[in-house]
């Protein structure tokens, strides 16, 4: 979650690298060529009621087919869900942004057919209950379409993700850069029926992803 700096009047320079700074530079790194091209290997795939959690800058949102018929975006930061609302009008879908955190999904349970996640479970802070409120969504059979970054199978690659964690996360918006995805996601009660593992191209311990599919049990 994008941190707020203290008081409610005067920003301080955490404050304004959180909210000025930081959102912008999410964008600019999530429409970089290589991370569009990820998106597009899945989340096209998105059927019925969808919701994407981490919604952020809306990069997904021209990229939902006529399978959807409706589109909850969810993010708990309001710089980025006013970018998101600029990119809705490339969406061909009834849409609704939402401000939120995944840990607390505002929507009934077993009423979504899709979850949409990309890069995004790096940076929720309890990614196991955000897992959990995902999965009471879901209806049963329901599909979790994931592109995630996070820890690297390389013992030297993971240590430099260790290393560099505690002050990455203070950079870039408490995402943290060695959490293994794949276990935590079956660790959430989904079954993972497709995932592809490997590094994207840019620096290893920021590039290792797990991109797939997983069916709510
Ligand atoms: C690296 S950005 C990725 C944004 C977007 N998913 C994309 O693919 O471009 C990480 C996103 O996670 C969001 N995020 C952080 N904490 C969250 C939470 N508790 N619930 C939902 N989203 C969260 C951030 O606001 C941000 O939009």
């Amino acid at each position: 979650m994008l941190a707020r700096g203290p008081g409610a009047g005067i920003m301080g320079p955490v404050g304004l690298y959180a909210r000025h700074v930081l959102p912008r530079l999410i964008d600019l790194v999530m429409r970089s060529r290589d991370v569009m091209a990820e998106r597009v290997k899945l989340v096209p795939r998105a059927a019925g009621t969808v919701l994407e959690v981490g919604v952020g800058s809306g990069l997904n949102l021209a990229l939902y087919g006529p399978a959807v018929e409706r589109l909850y975006g969810l993010d708990p930061s309001p710089e980025l869900e006013r970018m998101a609302r600029r990119r809705l009008r490339h969406v061909r879908v009834p849409a609704r942004l939402i401000t939120g955190s995944a840990e607390a999904v505002p929507l009934p349970d077993r009423s979504v057919d899709t979850v949409v996640s990309t890069w995004t479970l790096c940076s929720i802070a309890d990614p196991a209950r955000a897992l959990a409120e995902m999965r009471r969504v879901l209806r049963p059979g329901g599909r979790f379409i994931f592109i995630e970054h996070g820890r690297s199978p390389d013992p030297a690659v993971l240590a430099w993700q260790d290393r560099l964690d505690p002050i990455w996360k203070r950079l870039a918006g408490g995402c943290h850069l060695n959490r293994a995805m794949d276990m935590l996601i079956a660790s959430g009660g989904f079954q993972i029926t497709e995932i592809e593992r490997g590094y994207n191209r840019g620096p290893r311990p920021f590039t290792f992803l797990y991109r797939g599919i997983g069916v709510r049990s």
